[in-house]
């Protein structure tokens, strides 16, 4: 049988979560998706998540959100990922913190799909190893399951790219995020893995990466400080939609999706 999974670019701040109410419904029926999984971790205006805006986004219809590089920026965060089976954050994370990097969720198939987030280390915070961290949790994932998302948050395409090839074959999907801008490179790897390096965001594009344009060139010119706010124009849903083969665990189709 085959399932369709819809993945969602990080959602920012209120744009964000309007054009996911506006289109997710539709796109859901129209489309017959059977699974959804968005980036959340710029809900709370760009940075961060909170239990209220979780729930907001969650009763759109998301069945797991995932976090990032934003996972620790509210407090009020911290009770939810210890507390809620649908919150992801990136595995390769100190092994003190609270939450979870991987969750094991049931399908209307009645198959099970485990979903698993790494960050990246170029450009970015220092974290474990994202290459070694997925060796260790696929070799202790119960081997029934043989649906397999995997998400690398992280800068820069080299290091998403190399993550595809690796996990080639290993996982159903390998699907980037974090910087906000979709990529066109998305297709089947050879042994069947579905791969793109950016889901792009879902916000607003009349923006720079989904903050007002006018603070950000500011900051470029000047190099002082001036606040980022959350810009509002052109918000658009981006991400991709993904066909599974629930007996082999095998990607046969990828498309990159864009919603107004
Ligand atoms: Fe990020
Ligand atoms: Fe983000």
């Amino acid at each position: 049988m085959d399932l369709r999974v819809l993945l969602i670019g990080d959602i920012v701040g209120k744009p964000g979560r309007e054009v996911l109410k506006r289109t997710l419904g539709d796109f859901v029926r129209r489309r017959e998706v059977h699974f959804v999984l968005a980036n959340g971790e710029n809900v709370a205006q760009g940075s961060g998540i909170t239990p209220n805006l979780f729930k907001e986004i969650a009763r759109e219809g998301l069945d797991v959100v995932t976090m990032g590089d934003h996972t620790w920026r509210r407090k009020e965060a911290l009770p939810l990922l210890e507390a809620e089976e649908r919150l992801i954050r990136p595995m390769n994370y100190p092994p003190e913190c609270v939450g979870r990097g991987m969750g094991i969720y049931s399908t209307p198939l009645g198959v099970r799909i485990a979903v698993i987030q790494l960050l990246g280390r170029i450009f970015m915070d220092p974290v474990d190893c994202p290459f070694h961290t997925i060796d260790k949790a696929l070799k202790n994932l119960d081997p029934s399951i043989k649906l397999i998302l995997v998400e690398i948050h992280a800068e820069a395409t080299s290091e998403k790219i190399a993550m595809g090839w690796k996990l080639d074959g290993r996982v159903s999907c390998v699907f980037g995020t974090h910087t906000h801008v979709p990529t066109a490179d998305e297709r089947v790897l050879p042994k069947g893995t579905a791969y793109i390096t950016d889901l792009g965001m879902t916000g607003p594009y009349d923006s720079v990466i989904g903050r007002d344009k006018k603070s950000v060139l500011y900051k470029f010119e000047t190099s002082m400080h001036a606040p980022f706010h959350v810009a509002q124009g052109d918000p658009r849903l981006c991400g991709a939609l993904v066909t599974l083969n629930t007996q082999t665990g095998k990607a046969t189709h990828i498309e990159r999706v864009q919603l107004t």
